[in-house]
Protein backbone atom coordinates (compact mmCIF):
# COMPACT_ATOMS: atom_id res chain seq x y z
CA UNK A 1 0.00 0.00 0.00
CA UNK A 2 1.39 3.50 -1.11
CA UNK A 3 1.90 6.46 0.58
CA UNK A 4 2.23 10.18 0.09
CA UNK A 5 6.13 9.58 1.77
CA UNK A 6 6.75 6.62 -0.40
CA UNK A 7 9.55 6.90 -2.94
CA UNK A 8 8.67 6.91 -6.74
CA UNK A 9 11.02 5.89 -9.49
CA UNK A 10 9.59 7.98 -12.83
CA UNK A 11 12.00 7.36 -15.98
CA UNK A 12 15.45 7.16 -14.67
CA UNK A 13 15.05 9.25 -11.94
CA UNK A 14 14.14 8.45 -8.27
CA UNK A 15 11.10 10.86 -6.36
CA UNK A 16 11.78 11.03 -2.92
CA UNK A 17 7.87 11.29 -2.21
CA UNK A 18 4.83 11.15 -4.21
CA UNK A 19 3.48 14.86 -3.90
CA UNK A 20 3.59 16.63 -7.08
CA UNK A 21 3.33 20.46 -7.35
CA UNK A 22 0.80 21.25 -10.12
CA UNK A 23 2.28 23.39 -13.24
CA UNK A 24 0.52 26.62 -12.33
CA UNK A 25 1.22 30.14 -14.62
CA UNK A 26 2.11 32.59 -12.41
CA UNK A 27 2.83 35.66 -14.78
CA UNK A 28 6.39 36.75 -13.57
CA UNK A 29 8.37 37.19 -16.86
CA UNK A 30 8.82 40.01 -19.04
CA UNK A 31 8.16 40.47 -22.51
CA UNK A 32 10.46 38.49 -23.84
CA UNK A 33 9.39 35.38 -21.87
CA UNK A 34 12.43 35.40 -19.51
CA UNK A 35 12.30 34.80 -16.02
CA UNK A 36 13.13 37.31 -13.50
CA UNK A 37 15.42 35.82 -10.70
CA UNK A 38 13.51 35.50 -7.82
CA UNK A 39 11.49 32.44 -9.72
CA UNK A 40 14.08 30.25 -9.09
CA UNK A 41 13.34 31.37 -4.94
CA UNK A 42 9.80 29.92 -6.21
CA UNK A 43 10.48 26.99 -7.54
CA UNK A 44 13.55 26.55 -4.79
CA UNK A 45 11.14 27.18 -1.92
CA UNK A 46 8.93 24.08 -3.07
CA UNK A 47 11.36 21.67 -3.83
CA UNK A 48 10.82 19.27 -1.13
CA UNK A 49 7.80 18.20 -3.67
CA UNK A 50 8.99 14.47 -5.13
CA UNK A 51 8.12 16.63 -8.18
CA UNK A 52 7.78 20.09 -9.55
CA UNK A 53 6.53 20.71 -12.89
CA UNK A 54 6.85 23.99 -13.84
CA UNK A 55 3.83 26.42 -15.18
CA UNK A 56 2.96 26.09 -18.60
CA UNK A 57 5.92 27.50 -21.21
CA UNK A 58 5.80 28.76 -24.67
CA UNK A 59 6.84 26.65 -27.65
CA UNK A 60 7.18 29.60 -29.87
CA UNK A 61 5.82 33.24 -29.76
CA UNK A 62 3.03 32.20 -31.59
CA UNK A 63 1.77 30.00 -28.37
CA UNK A 64 1.78 32.66 -26.42
CA UNK A 65 -1.78 33.05 -24.63
CA UNK A 66 -1.24 34.76 -21.80
CA UNK A 67 0.21 38.04 -20.15
CA UNK A 68 4.11 37.52 -18.86
CA UNK A 69 4.29 33.62 -19.98
CA UNK A 70 8.09 32.50 -20.03
CA UNK A 71 9.17 30.64 -23.14
CA UNK A 72 11.58 28.46 -24.32
CA UNK A 73 12.32 29.23 -27.99
CA UNK A 74 15.31 31.96 -27.53
CA UNK A 75 18.86 31.88 -25.42
CA UNK A 76 17.59 34.07 -22.99
CA UNK A 77 14.30 32.39 -22.03
CA UNK A 78 16.70 29.03 -21.98
CA UNK A 79 19.47 30.91 -19.62
CA UNK A 80 16.61 32.41 -17.55
CA UNK A 81 15.36 29.16 -16.36
CA UNK A 82 18.96 27.90 -16.02
CA UNK A 83 18.85 29.42 -12.76
CA UNK A 84 15.54 27.81 -11.42
CA UNK A 85 17.35 24.05 -12.00
CA UNK A 86 20.19 24.67 -10.90
CA UNK A 87 18.12 26.26 -7.32
CA UNK A 88 16.14 23.29 -7.62
CA UNK A 89 18.44 20.75 -8.26
CA UNK A 90 21.00 22.43 -5.01
CA UNK A 91 18.06 21.96 -2.99
CA UNK A 92 17.24 18.22 -3.81
CA UNK A 93 14.30 18.82 -5.66
CA UNK A 94 13.30 17.17 -9.09
CA UNK A 95 11.87 18.83 -11.92
CA UNK A 96 9.88 19.30 -15.21
CA UNK A 97 9.02 21.74 -17.56
CA UNK A 98 5.58 21.75 -19.15
CA UNK A 99 5.44 23.36 -22.33
CA UNK A 100 2.30 24.03 -24.98
CA UNK A 101 1.02 25.92 -27.27
CA UNK A 102 -2.51 28.03 -26.79
CA UNK A 103 -3.71 28.08 -30.14
CA UNK A 104 -7.27 29.98 -30.34
CA UNK A 105 -6.56 31.30 -26.73
CA UNK A 106 -4.00 33.81 -27.48
CA UNK A 107 -4.90 37.55 -28.19
CA UNK A 108 -3.69 39.33 -31.18
CA UNK A 109 -1.74 41.66 -28.21
CA UNK A 110 0.31 38.69 -27.04
CA UNK A 111 1.42 37.74 -30.81
CA UNK A 112 4.23 39.17 -32.96
CA UNK A 113 2.60 42.24 -34.74
CA UNK A 114 0.46 41.51 -37.89
CA UNK A 115 -0.31 37.69 -36.59
CA UNK A 116 -3.69 36.67 -35.76
CA UNK A 117 -4.06 33.22 -33.06
CA UNK A 118 -3.82 30.46 -34.81
CA UNK A 119 -6.06 27.02 -34.59
CA UNK A 120 -7.28 23.45 -36.06
CA UNK A 121 -9.96 25.60 -37.63
CA UNK A 122 -11.70 29.23 -37.68
CA UNK A 123 -13.36 28.75 -34.91
CA UNK A 124 -13.59 31.58 -31.82
CA UNK A 125 -13.60 30.55 -27.74
CA UNK A 126 -17.09 32.01 -26.24
CA UNK A 127 -15.51 34.46 -23.98
CA UNK A 128 -12.93 36.96 -22.82
CA UNK A 129 -8.81 36.45 -21.55
CA UNK A 130 -7.35 38.77 -19.65
CA UNK A 131 -4.40 41.47 -20.97
CA UNK A 132 -3.52 44.55 -19.04
CA UNK A 133 -5.75 46.79 -21.01
CA UNK A 134 -8.50 45.06 -19.21
CA UNK A 135 -10.21 41.76 -20.41
CA UNK A 136 -10.82 41.12 -24.23
CA UNK A 137 -13.16 38.92 -26.23
CA UNK A 138 -11.29 35.85 -28.24
CA UNK A 139 -11.01 36.24 -31.79
CA UNK A 140 -11.86 33.62 -34.47
CA UNK A 141 -8.33 32.18 -35.67
CA UNK A 142 -6.45 31.53 -38.63
CA UNK A 143 -6.91 27.53 -39.56
CA UNK A 144 -3.47 25.88 -39.90
CA UNK A 145 -2.32 24.73 -42.90
CA UNK A 146 -0.82 21.16 -43.11
CA UNK A 147 2.89 22.48 -43.20
CA UNK A 148 2.14 24.43 -39.98
CA UNK A 149 0.49 21.85 -38.11
CA UNK A 150 4.01 19.91 -38.73
CA UNK A 151 6.60 22.76 -38.16
CA UNK A 152 4.46 23.20 -34.51
CA UNK A 153 4.95 19.76 -33.82
CA UNK A 154 8.48 20.06 -34.46
CA UNK A 155 8.68 23.37 -32.32
CA UNK A 156 7.90 21.51 -29.16
CA UNK A 157 10.42 19.11 -29.63
CA UNK A 158 12.79 21.47 -29.67
CA UNK A 159 11.73 22.97 -26.67
CA UNK A 160 11.88 20.04 -25.47
CA UNK A 161 15.28 20.05 -26.38
CA UNK A 162 16.08 23.54 -24.83
CA UNK A 163 14.37 22.45 -21.87
CA UNK A 164 17.27 19.73 -20.94
CA UNK A 165 19.68 21.86 -21.76
CA UNK A 166 18.71 24.13 -19.14
CA UNK A 167 19.07 21.25 -16.74
CA UNK A 168 15.39 20.44 -16.59
CA UNK A 169 14.82 15.98 -15.45
CA UNK A 170 12.06 16.35 -18.13
CA UNK A 171 9.07 17.77 -19.74
CA UNK A 172 5.25 17.74 -19.69
CA UNK A 173 3.26 18.41 -22.82
CA UNK A 174 0.33 19.92 -21.92
CA UNK A 175 -2.31 18.65 -23.69
CA UNK A 176 -5.13 19.67 -21.33
CA UNK A 177 -7.52 22.21 -20.60
CA UNK A 178 -8.32 23.72 -24.09
CA UNK A 179 -5.08 24.71 -25.97
CA UNK A 180 -3.91 23.88 -29.17
CA UNK A 181 -3.23 20.12 -28.35
CA UNK A 182 -6.80 19.24 -27.06
CA UNK A 183 -8.71 22.04 -29.92
CA UNK A 184 -7.19 19.10 -31.79
CA UNK A 185 -8.71 16.91 -30.07
CA UNK A 186 -12.21 18.45 -29.63
CA UNK A 187 -15.09 18.00 -31.74
CA UNK A 188 -15.92 22.01 -31.87
CA UNK A 189 -12.50 23.47 -32.66
CA UNK A 190 -11.42 20.29 -34.99
CA UNK A 191 -13.66 20.65 -38.16
CA UNK A 192 -10.99 19.53 -40.45
CA UNK A 193 -11.06 17.43 -43.13
CA UNK A 194 -7.39 16.42 -43.44
CA UNK A 195 -5.62 13.55 -42.05
CA UNK A 196 -5.55 15.89 -38.25
CA UNK A 197 -9.54 16.20 -38.53
CA UNK A 198 -12.67 14.05 -38.13
CA UNK A 199 -12.09 10.41 -37.49
CA UNK A 200 -10.83 10.46 -33.53
CA UNK A 201 -7.36 8.99 -35.29
CA UNK A 202 -7.40 11.82 -37.01
CA UNK A 203 -7.97 14.33 -34.49
CA UNK A 204 -5.25 12.26 -32.17
CA UNK A 205 -3.11 12.62 -34.58
CA UNK A 206 -1.55 15.75 -33.77
CA UNK A 207 -0.86 14.91 -29.98
CA UNK A 208 0.84 11.44 -30.68
CA UNK A 209 2.93 13.16 -33.25
CA UNK A 210 3.95 15.79 -30.43
CA UNK A 211 4.52 12.63 -27.91
CA UNK A 212 6.69 11.00 -30.61
CA UNK A 213 8.52 14.22 -31.72
CA UNK A 214 9.34 15.12 -27.97
CA UNK A 215 10.20 11.73 -27.26
CA UNK A 216 12.60 11.44 -30.05
CA UNK A 217 14.25 14.59 -28.85
CA UNK A 218 15.03 13.79 -25.48
CA UNK A 219 13.85 10.18 -24.31
CA UNK A 220 10.51 8.67 -23.42
CA UNK A 221 12.18 8.31 -19.62
CA UNK A 222 11.89 12.15 -19.69
CA UNK A 223 8.91 12.71 -21.52
CA UNK A 224 5.60 13.39 -19.53
CA UNK A 225 2.48 14.07 -20.96
CA UNK A 226 -0.97 16.14 -19.20
CA UNK A 227 -4.76 15.36 -20.42
CA UNK A 228 -7.76 16.51 -18.90
CA UNK A 229 -10.51 14.11 -20.76
CA UNK A 230 -13.99 15.31 -21.12
CA UNK A 231 -12.49 18.91 -19.78
CA UNK A 232 -14.90 22.23 -20.71
CA UNK A 233 -11.84 24.38 -19.89
CA UNK A 234 -11.80 27.55 -22.64
CA UNK A 235 -15.24 26.55 -24.18
CA UNK A 236 -13.90 22.70 -25.37
CA UNK A 237 -16.09 20.15 -26.38
CA UNK A 238 -15.47 16.44 -26.96
CA UNK A 239 -18.57 14.29 -28.21
CA UNK A 240 -17.72 10.74 -27.13
CA UNK A 241 -14.65 11.56 -24.61
CA UNK A 242 -14.88 8.58 -23.32
CA UNK A 243 -14.13 6.71 -26.72
CA UNK A 244 -11.74 9.02 -27.83
CA UNK A 245 -9.88 8.67 -24.45
CA UNK A 246 -10.03 4.66 -25.18
CA UNK A 247 -7.95 5.05 -27.95
CA UNK A 248 -5.23 7.64 -26.75
CA UNK A 249 -4.90 5.67 -23.88
CA UNK A 250 -4.42 2.38 -26.00
CA UNK A 251 -1.56 4.66 -28.38
CA UNK A 252 -0.09 5.73 -25.24
CA UNK A 253 0.31 1.85 -23.60
CA UNK A 254 2.46 1.23 -26.72
CA UNK A 255 4.97 4.01 -25.59
CA UNK A 256 6.77 4.56 -23.03
CA UNK A 257 5.83 7.38 -20.71
CA UNK A 258 7.42 8.77 -18.16
CA UNK A 259 4.58 9.44 -16.76
CA UNK A 260 0.39 10.67 -17.45
CA UNK A 261 -0.88 13.40 -15.76
CA UNK A 262 -4.64 13.45 -15.87
CA UNK A 263 -6.38 16.45 -14.34
CA UNK A 264 -9.74 17.20 -15.36
CA UNK A 265 -12.03 20.29 -14.05
CA UNK A 266 -15.33 18.42 -14.74
CA UNK A 267 -17.97 19.04 -12.00
CA UNK A 268 -19.97 16.17 -13.40
CA UNK A 269 -17.70 13.35 -13.20
CA UNK A 270 -14.44 11.85 -12.03
CA UNK A 271 -12.23 10.37 -14.96
CA UNK A 272 -9.58 9.25 -12.81
CA UNK A 273 -11.22 6.20 -12.14
CA UNK A 274 -12.23 6.08 -15.78
CA UNK A 275 -8.52 6.48 -17.14
CA UNK A 276 -6.34 4.76 -14.42
CA UNK A 277 -7.52 1.04 -14.92
CA UNK A 278 -6.41 1.30 -18.28
CA UNK A 279 -3.25 3.03 -18.82
CA UNK A 280 -0.15 0.76 -17.94
CA UNK A 281 2.72 3.36 -17.41
CA UNK A 282 3.34 6.15 -14.21
CA UNK A 283 -0.18 7.42 -13.20
CA UNK A 284 -0.45 11.32 -11.81
CA UNK A 285 -3.91 12.05 -10.63
CA UNK A 286 -4.68 16.33 -10.28
CA UNK A 287 -7.52 18.26 -9.91
CA UNK A 288 -9.36 18.74 -5.68
CA UNK A 289 -7.29 16.69 -4.01
CA UNK A 290 -6.27 17.25 -0.48
CA UNK A 291 -4.23 15.47 2.23
CA UNK A 292 -6.60 12.88 2.80
CA UNK A 293 -8.06 12.27 -0.87
CA UNK A 294 -4.60 11.87 -1.85
CA UNK A 295 -3.66 9.40 0.98
CA UNK A 296 -6.86 7.24 -0.02
CA UNK A 297 -6.48 7.46 -3.40
CA UNK A 298 -2.87 6.19 -3.10
CA UNK A 299 -3.62 3.55 -0.86
CA UNK A 300 -6.16 2.43 -2.75
CA UNK A 301 -3.97 1.87 -6.19
CA UNK A 302 -5.62 4.79 -7.86
CA UNK A 303 -2.81 6.81 -8.85
CA UNK A 304 1.12 6.55 -8.26
CA UNK A 305 1.14 10.00 -7.37
CA UNK A 306 -1.08 13.14 -6.66
CA UNK A 307 -0.46 16.85 -7.86
CA UNK A 308 -1.48 19.44 -5.78
CA UNK A 309 -2.00 22.81 -6.81
CA UNK A 310 -3.37 25.87 -5.13
CA UNK A 311 -2.58 24.34 -2.02
CA UNK A 312 0.83 23.75 -2.92
CA UNK A 313 0.87 27.14 -3.96
CA UNK A 314 -0.05 28.85 -0.70
CA UNK A 315 2.27 26.01 1.13
CA UNK A 316 5.91 26.09 0.23
CA UNK A 317 6.63 23.84 2.91
CA UNK A 318 3.78 21.37 1.46
CA UNK A 319 5.15 17.78 2.23
CA UNK A 320 6.28 18.97 5.65
CA UNK A 321 2.83 20.44 6.60
CA UNK A 322 1.08 17.19 5.61
CA UNK A 323 3.69 15.08 7.86
CA UNK A 324 2.77 16.88 10.87
CA UNK A 325 -0.92 17.13 9.92
CA UNK A 326 -0.19 21.31 10.42
CA UNK A 327 -2.31 23.69 9.38
CA UNK A 328 -2.23 25.41 6.12
CA UNK A 329 -1.88 28.60 4.52
CA UNK A 330 -4.79 30.02 2.43
CA UNK A 331 -4.13 31.06 -1.29
CA UNK A 332 -4.91 34.34 -1.87
CA UNK A 333 -6.08 34.92 -5.88
CA UNK A 334 -5.57 38.21 -6.35
CA UNK A 335 -1.96 37.70 -6.82
CA UNK A 336 -1.82 34.62 -9.12
CA UNK A 337 -1.07 36.53 -11.83
CA UNK A 338 0.46 39.90 -10.81
CA UNK A 339 3.83 40.67 -11.62
CA UNK A 340 6.24 41.31 -8.58
CA UNK A 341 7.45 38.93 -5.56
CA UNK A 342 3.73 39.55 -3.25
CA UNK A 343 1.58 36.58 -3.21
CA UNK A 344 4.51 34.71 -4.95
CA UNK A 345 8.08 34.07 -3.04
CA UNK A 346 6.06 35.38 0.66
CA UNK A 347 3.93 32.67 1.48
CA UNK A 348 5.75 31.16 4.74
CA UNK A 349 6.78 28.07 5.89
CA UNK A 350 5.69 26.46 9.26
CA UNK A 351 9.22 27.80 10.76
CA UNK A 352 8.99 31.21 8.74
CA UNK A 353 5.66 31.75 10.73
CA UNK A 354 6.38 30.48 13.95
CA UNK A 355 9.27 32.73 14.36
CA UNK A 356 7.10 35.76 12.90
CA UNK A 357 4.64 34.52 15.82
CA UNK A 358 7.57 35.18 18.84
C1 LIG B 1 -2.96 30.09 -10.76
C2 LIG B 1 -3.16 28.81 -11.55
C3 LIG B 1 -2.48 28.64 -12.74
C4 LIG B 1 -2.61 27.43 -13.44
N1 LIG B 1 -1.85 27.24 -14.57
C5 LIG B 1 -1.79 26.02 -15.14
C6 LIG B 1 -0.83 25.72 -16.14
O1 LIG B 1 -0.01 26.57 -16.53
N2 LIG B 1 -0.83 24.47 -16.66
C7 LIG B 1 -1.70 23.50 -16.26
O2 LIG B 1 -1.65 22.38 -16.76
N3 LIG B 1 -2.61 23.75 -15.28
C8 LIG B 1 -2.66 24.97 -14.71
N4 LIG B 1 -3.51 25.19 -13.66
C9 LIG B 1 -4.29 24.07 -13.14
C10 LIG B 1 -3.53 23.35 -12.01
O3 LIG B 1 -2.43 22.61 -12.53
C11 LIG B 1 -4.44 22.37 -11.26
O4 LIG B 1 -4.94 21.42 -12.16
C12 LIG B 1 -5.60 23.10 -10.61
O5 LIG B 1 -5.14 24.15 -9.77
C13 LIG B 1 -6.47 22.15 -9.78
O6 LIG B 1 -5.72 21.52 -8.78
P1 LIG B 1 -5.89 21.97 -7.24
O7 LIG B 1 -7.33 21.70 -6.90
O8 LIG B 1 -4.94 21.09 -6.50
O9 LIG B 1 -5.56 23.43 -7.17
C14 LIG B 1 -3.45 26.40 -12.97
C15 LIG B 1 -4.15 26.61 -11.78
C16 LIG B 1 -4.01 27.78 -11.07
C17 LIG B 1 -4.73 27.96 -9.75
Amino acid sequence: MNTLFDKLQIGNIELSNRIVYAPMTRSRADDEGVQPEFVAEYYGQRATAGLLITEATNVSAMAKGYVRTPGMYTEEQIESWRTVTDRVHADGGRIFMQIFHTGRIALPDFLPAGTEPVAPSAVAAEGQNYTDAGMKEFVVPRELEIEEVKAIVGEFATAAGNAIKAGFDGVEIHGANGYLIQQFLSTNVNLRTDEYGGSIENRSRFLLEIVDAVAAEIGWERTGLRLSPGGEFNDIKEDYAEELYDYVIDELNKRKLAYLHIGTFDQNRDWHPVIRPKYDGIYLAGVGFDKERGEKTLAEGGADAIVYGKLFLANPDLPERFRRNAPLNEWDDSTFYTPGEKGYTDYPTLEQAASAGK
